[in-house]
């Protein structure tokens, strides 16, 4: 329909970010930067308990302590309602509501004051009393509530027990994930100003529209009294999903001293107040023919889970589909823990689900005999299994035959431990990854002015990952102007309402809803142009038209047409403005099954034969995402994950202390991530084609780097050493 400069088009291209200048200068407010008038500080008191309850909470020092404007506890903080369910699940629990204690770290107190300073020295001054109980802290503990599919996620086809009792094969084994904590650089602040009866919250988040309802549900207001303001953010990786309590402190603090209030968490908060990647405990069984073809799959999880929270974690979810066979059992099963409460992070569920069914395909591959890549294969899904529907698209192939070659995969020699580079027992390893689909309803809003330039917006919330800059790059392809002729705006819950950053759905989502709403603008621009007889475009429908620099004229026609400039003064208009949203296709109606993206993951690591010293020395993804809007920004999303899951694999994890519930390795220093040294050669190939199921033809990308990460690493680790970790993160230790 349009196309933008001639010489062609702005899409695909590695565009670089639109918001990076102001970013590395320093312009871009983040939430931490807000500040007003008056503006006071709050900082939480945590539980060094993990169960039990408070027995004393003595506030008189603190109230006392220089600068000091309040001090909130369970004992003076009003009753306030818990939060409305989501379309990722239920409210995080309201803080300081009662004297129960559920984990160590639960906020206890909240103290205002002047200075963050002051208000950090006042937080110590709280004397707080406890009544412990037993806490319940290991996965495993059989006195823990287990609660069996409480969120649905039972999937069958077929009968997994009978065709597992008559499978020529048989392969069983149990895996385990590690807690993995979320780690954004930009430590999460809630801004909080109250005018009357309104708030304007200034917030880390990733879903802008979700703390207007959470937090307008909670305190009884309506909608539109509540303000949130999120154009920028550290990072977040599924932290900012949901509305926490330090939120909701926030706004209760500015309401209580009168004042705008900022709330900071500090790193060690960042580990017990914005959930994490749950630990999980696995049971893949599966059943083959001597040939190599499944005929059951069967994936049980349990998933730890915090002890008055809710977090569908959707551990087997991608289980379901990843490979035709006739019969199949998954599930999610959760154990409630004295822990702070989990939340997504990068591809929940998926990551550690992957781990799982991607390393017992691998272990099934040596018991067959067959090479894992052609296992893989052999069991290829070309429906949907779960409703034999077609996919809408599926290069998954096509990604394990590109990975393959990019990596060298022909050069493996099958024989563990076969391959050596003096003292480096070499291995490869290979994983595949059949991630979910998520698209929502979207809504979005573009004007046209008479200079001629565009301004596109929507509540959306781009965590870093590129949103402001792809949806730029669609929006001036489908209004045919440059780059620098469009803004497209975000992050403001007065924009038309978007889902979240997340599950790899926003630019799907939010792309559907753009291209409706530029499309509407066209439109309104040619019903312009129809209100004049003589005008060149006078009849024109909207598949008749292209737009070049800004000029509409019929496709074929650049020398004739009518520019938005020329419309809007002739019809003494000084802009046009057209909303538009976007919808989930229905498979009901389309008769395909709406693809997820695919990826192909292969890694080879080195391990010292002495030391047993681990290094990921090359990771390759081939990636099918459909239409890839910006290739630099989609491979520094398949980059980062990546890296996120050698994290994962061998050195993320959340240490909570036997004994009393505590994190013992809540900080930078303490928490292992990759850094530079750990991090080699990352290769991303991408393959596939535009998805026809939406007009942009996208998939999604942000999380698929991830998963299949670590099972790909640790079949590496088995084909180099005969050693097969089933326990996520693999350390030094199992490996001598
Ligand atoms: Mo995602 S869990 O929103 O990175």
């Amino acid at each position: 329909m349009t196309e933008t400069e001639p010489g062609g088009t702005v899409i695909g291209a590695g565009v670089d970010r639109v918001d990076g200048l102001p970013k590395v200068r320093g312009q871009a407010p983040y939430p931490s930067d807000v500040a007003y008038p008056g503006l006071a500080h709050a900082t939480v008191v945590q539980s060094v308990i993990a169960a039990g309850r408070l027995s004393r909470l003595g506030t008189e020092a603190a109230e006392a302590a220089p600068g000091v404007l309040a001090v909130i506890t369970h004992q003076n903080m009003p009753r306030l309602e818990r939060g409305p369910a989501t379309l990722i699940g239920p409210a995080p629990v309201t803080p300081l509501q009662d004297d129960r204690v559920l984990h160590h770290g639960q906020y206890v107190a909240v103290v205002v004051a002047e200075t963050p300073q002051q208000a950090a020295a006042a937080a110590r001054l709280v004397d707080v009393g406890y009544e412990p109980a037993d806490a319940l802290l290991e996965i495993g503990d059989p006195r823990a509530e287990l609660r069996v599919d409480p969120w649905g996620s039972g999937r069958r086809r077929g009968d997994a027990e009978a065709a597992l009792a008559s499978a020529e094969v048989t392969f069983e084994a149990a895996y385990s994930t590690a807690a993995n904590t979320n780690n954004p650089i930009g430590l999460f602040t809630t801004v909080a100003a109250w005018d009357g009866d309104t708030l304007t919250l200034h917030d880390s988040t990733q879903w802008t529209a979700n703390v207007q309802a959470t937090v307008a549900a909670i305190f009884g207001l309506p909608q539109d009294a509540v303000h949130v303001k999120a154009p920028y953010l550290g990072g977040a990786f599924g932290a900012g999903l949901r509305v926490w309590p330090h939120v909701i402190l926030a706004a209760v603090a500015a309401r209580t001293v009168g004042r705008p209030v900022r709330l900071t968490l500090t790193r060690p908060q960042m580990f017990t107040g914005i959930g994490h990647r749950p630990s999980t405990e696995q049971t893949v069984r599966l059943g083959a023919t001597r040939a190599g073809d499944l005929v059951a799959f069967q994936h049980h999880a349990t998933i730890a889970i915090g002890m008055a929270d809710e977090n569908p974690e959707p551990v087997t979810l991608i289980s379901t589909s990843s490979y035709a066979c006739p019969n199949l059992d998954v599930r999610d099963d959760e154990r409630r823990l004295n822990i702070p409460p989990p939340g997504p992070f990068r591809a929940p569920g998926a990551a550690q689900g992957s781990f799982a069914i991607e390393s017992a395909m691998d272990e099934l591959s040596y018991r067959l005999g067959i090479d894992p890549l052609d296992l893989r294969l052999r069991n290829y899904a070309e429906v949907e299994p779960q409703s034999g529907l077609r996919w809408s698209s599926n290069a998954l192939r096509e990604c394990y035959t590109a990975g393959a070659e990019r990596f060298g995969w022909s050069e493996r020699d099958p024989a563990v431990g076969s391959m050596r580079d003096g003292h480096w027992l070499v291995g490869y390893g290979v994983a595949g990854v059949s991630y979910h689909w998520w698209q929502v309803r979207c809504e979005a809003r573009a004007t046209i002015g008479r200079d001629g330039t565009a301004f596109v917006r929507s509540a959306a919330n781009d965590i870093g990952t590129g949103t402001r800059t792809v949806m730029t790059q669609l929006s001036a392809e489908l209004l045919g102007l440059g780059l620098d002729d469009v803004r497209f705006d975000l992050g403001d819950s007065t924009m038309p309402w978007s889902p979240a950053a997340g599950g790899s759905g926003l630019t799907t989502s939010l792309g559907v809803a753009v291209h409706a709403a530029c499309r509407a603008l066209l439109r309104r621009f040619l019903d312009l142009a129809a209100r004049d007889a003589d005008s060149p475009l006078a009849g024109c429908a909207i598949d008749d038209v292209t737009v070049t620099g800004g000029r509409i004229h019929r496709t074929g026609e650049p020398a004739a047409g009518k520019s938005y400039t020329e419309l809007l003064t002739r019809h003494h208009l000084d802009e046009l403005t057209a909303d538009g949203h976007g919808a989930p296709p229905d498979p009901a109606q389309t008769g395909v099954a709406p693809a997820p993206p695919f990826a192909a993951k292969f890694a080879e690591v080195r391990i010292d034969a002495d030391l047993g010293i681990l290094r990921v020395a090359r990771v390759v993804t081939a990636v099918d995402a459909g239409r890839i809007l910006n290739e630099k920004l989609a491979r520094g999303q398949i980059v980062g994950g990546t890296i996120g899951g050698i994290g994962q694999a061998i050195l993320e994890e959340t240490a909570f202390d036997a004994g009393t519930g505590r994190i013992t390795n809540a900080t930078f220093g303490d928490y292992l991530v990759p850094v530079n040294a750990d991090v080699h050669d990352i290769d991303v190939v991408f393959v596939g084609a535009p998805d026809p199921l939406t007009p942009i033809g996208t998939k999604g990308v942000g999380e698929l780097g991830l998963p299949g990460t670590a099972a790909a690493i640790a079949n590496a680790v088995h084909h180099a050493t005969g050693r097969r970790i089933r326990s996520l993160p693999i350390t030094i230790e199992q490996l001598l």
